[in-house]
């Protein structure tokens, strides 16, 4: 009797302040110490699709996840990936991480972050299944739309503000896919060959920013391999650098049906085994989930002594410290679902988000008294770009349509609609072509279009199997479905032509020089039609700037220039033979025009950066370059720019990018507003990772500071030197 009092005393103290804090590790301990070796083993992977079990004897409850990065996904079923089929696991879209990288605006990141760990919260999940920060390698990478681009500086900036303000909420975040899944042929077992340097300097700076500034909670091993091991179970990826160097204190989850070998998961960093078997309590024994690598097989090497306890203790204090900071966190809110304040927030980040590609003649923005008749064209304009994409998908409460957007903003104008060409449904793993006759949607756009003052074609890529949808590649850089000569012929029809791109990787623009404005509209969520109306009436001033780089064909791009072995790989294998010189590094250094280059993006006003200066003393390790730019709006009416600075090394003892973005901030400025800003550069920040030594090193001479509003628009280039 004595004992159960104990214990249940015990129990009430450890679940009493339910907050995580240091003192938390004793009540950890103490549990631990109460647990059986099954009952540790059962919490170290799945039940169901999305959770893992609790102790019902200790009161420790389960832990559900759901997905994803712009989104909480609609409830999925306990053993299927079908939907569960709830009426009440409607959400708020938020526009997808592409656009959020777009904004260039940390401030925003972290009130998106906010906005949907609220929503996580409220659906009771405690681990939300983003942000993604895989760097944006190929053009036809399936997922690039779920991420951050192509440079580790502007996504580690944003990814640490989106943790924090997910994990406000008590909700973990969980930074994907960790790491080197950069394309979606063959992500389940391609084996990545890099080097350390490429590795450090380009692939792996976002997670570490996530896991040391955002202090991330939880982070998922990708499916790929990384110099033969798997990534979910990778013993220098989990073990050397994510919880020795950099101090990983949190759980380790597998992508779903990335654990392939049970000593691995036991020994190499794994700590939730999620996805192992696709329907474990259906299917045949060994997908069970007590058959998962981390349950009986697991056990059975506990029990033998051949895995000493430890293994497994610290696997379950990694699971119990995410549910003190969670599930048993007495001190996290309520959450919400689909405010209004959210639909704000998915408004704002959609219209700062969108990047004004080309604006030939000003021709944007449109008045919304004086354009009589505008014809919108192209099946972008109506389709749904919320459903579809793979595990992003969203059950979104309401999807306002680019065509609906423009109806309501242009009230007094007539909206003509064609749809010009048709795709097919959005399906995972096929395409079924649409039963739509081409021919004729073509004819019918053309007609539509001759009767209007102003076309706007709404085109680009959507989230069916080989466009912007997880699982496959795109096969083309270009645009599919006849866009192309759709495109053409309605831009020689009527100079007063807009292109709007709703898509999250680069395309070939064979008509580049046909067409007079284009905007790069992402995939934005609920608010969709509202932010591209706000941005081409200009009742919003375009700020975006592009994450990744628009080659002008495939085979400008790093990736795609050194064959087969570079990207896909030969089924088996694959070299990062690019190297360190991914996206603009690549495009710069080589002197490749690009058709858009990293962090161009105009506006309807203009901006003149003066004043542009440095100190110009010997810095020294530790320093910090305080460079100063005074930003003046020369125009007319207000906007924002992003400042961004580059540093080079052209005398280098080792190859370098011509310049790498080091710092960037975004400022408003009302028309003829001037501001003098500051962007602090560190010294240490400069550092190349030295292989020879495997440390960063600082190497000392001549720096070249570039300062300008796109990575092909610099404005200023400072010389300085590090002692
Ligand atoms: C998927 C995705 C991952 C997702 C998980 C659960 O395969 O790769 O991003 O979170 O499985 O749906």
């Amino acid at each position: 009797m004595k004992y159960l009092i104990s214990t249940f005393v015990l129990l009430l103290s450890i679940h009493a302040s339910g907050q995580y804090t240091p003192a938390t590790e004793a009540k950890i301990d103490s549990l631990i110490n109460l647990l059986t070796l099954e009952e540790k083993v059962a919490m170290c992977h799945a039940q169901s699709k999305f959770s893992t079990p609790g102790v019902d004897r200790l009161g420790i409850p389960e832990l559900w996840m759901s997905d994803g990065p712009h989104g909480v996904r609609p409830e999925i079923s306990w053993d299927s990936w079908a939907h569960a089929g709830w009426t009440n696991d409607f959400s708020t879209a938020f526009p997808a991480l592409t656009c959020l990288a777009a904004t260039f605006n940390p401030e925003l990141s972290y009130k998106y972050g906010f906005a949907l760990g609220q929503e996580a919260r409220y659906r009771e999940k405690d681990i939300l299944l983003g942000p993604g920060v895989n760097i944006y390698r190929t053009p036809l990478n399936g997922r690039n739309f779920e991420y951050m681009g192509e440079d580790p500086l502007l996504a580690s900036k944003l990814v640490v503000p989106y943790i924090k303000g997910v994990q406000e909420n008590g909700v973990a975040a969980c930074v994907k896919h960790y790491v080197l899944n950069n394309q979606e042929k063959w992500r389940s077992h391609i084996n990545v060959e890099i080097s350390d340097r490429a590795l450090y300097e380009i692939y792996l700076p976002a997670f570490k920013a996530a896991v040391i500034e955002g202090e991330v909670w939880s982070i998922m091993g990708a499916y790929n391999q990384y110099r033969g091991q798997f990534c979910s179970h990778n013993e220098r990826l989990n073990n050397t650098i994510l919880k020795g160097e950099w101090g990983f204190d949190g759980v380790v989850i597998t992508d779903w049906g990335a654990a392939h070998d049970t000593r691995q998961s036991a020994m190499y960093g794994l700590d939730l085994e999620m996805g192992t078997g696709t329907d474990g309590l259906t299917t045949s024994a060994e997908n069970a989930y007590d058959y998962y690598y981390l349950a009986k097989p697991f056990l059975e090497l506990l029990r033998a002594g051949e895995i000493p306890e430890e293994v497994v203790n610290d696997k379950v204090r990694r699971i119990l410290r995410t549910m003190y900071r969670t599930n048993m966190n007495t001190s996290k809110g309520f959450g919400k679902m689909n405010s209004n304040t959210h639909s704000e927030i998915a408004r704002e980040v959609a219209t700062e988000g969108i990047v004004l590609l080309k604006n030939e003649s000003s021709l944007l923005p449109l008045d919304v008294n004086t354009t009589k008749t505008i014809a919108v064209i192209g099946e972008n304009a109506t389709r749904s770009m919320t459903i579809g994409g793979g595990s992003s998908e969203l059950k979104a409460k309401y999807e306002i349509s680019p065509l609906v957007g423009i109806q309501k903003a242009f009230s007094s104008a007539t909206i003509l609609h064609s749809m010009g060409y048709a795709s097919g449904p959005s399906l995972y793993g096929e395409t079924i072509p649409t039963v739509l006759d081409a021919d004729s949607l073509y004819k019918a756009a053309i007609e539509t279009a001759k009767k209007a003052d102003f076309i706007v074609f709404i085109g680009g890529l959507n989230k069916s199997y080989q466009q912007d949808c997880e699982g496959a590649d795109r096969l083309v850089y270009g645009l599919p479905y006849g866009q192309d000569e759709l495109i053409k012929e309605l831009a020689g029809l009527n100079k007063n032509f807009s292109l709007v791109l709703v898509s999250g990787n680069a395309i070939e623009m064979p008509w580049i020089d046909e067409v007079p404005t284009i905007l790069q509209a992402w995939y934005l969520g609920s608010e969709a039609g509202f932010a591209i109306a706000d941005i081409i009436t200009g009742k919003v001033n375009p700020s975006g700037k592009l994450p990744f780089t628009f080659p002008v064909a495939l085979e400008d791009n790093a990736a795609h220039h050194f064959g087969e072995l570079s990207y896909p790989g030969d089924s088996i294998n694959q070299y990062y033979k690019e190297d360190i010189l991914v996206g603009y590094r690549w495009h710069d250094t080589k002197e490749i025009e690009p058709l858009f280059a990293f962090g161009h993006g105009l506006s309807y006003t203009q901006f003149e950066l003066t004043k542009i200066g440095a100190d110009q003393k010997k810095y020294a390790l530790n320093d910090i370059i305080f460079l100063s730019c005074e930003v003046k709006n020369s125009g007319k009416v207000a906007g924002a720019t992003v400042v961004q600075v580059y540093v080079g090394k052209e005398k280098s003892k080792v190859e370098r990018a011509k310049k790498e973005l080091k710092g960037f901030k975004k400022i408003y400025l009302e028309p003829g507003e001037s501001q003098t800003i500051e962007i602090p550069i560190s010294i240490n920040n400069l550092a190349f990772y030295n292989e020879t030594i495997s440390g960063w090193e600082v190497e000392e001479g001549a720096y070249t500071i570039y300062v300008g509003e796109a990575s092909d628009k610099i404005t200023r280039e400072i010389a300085i030197s590090v002692k």
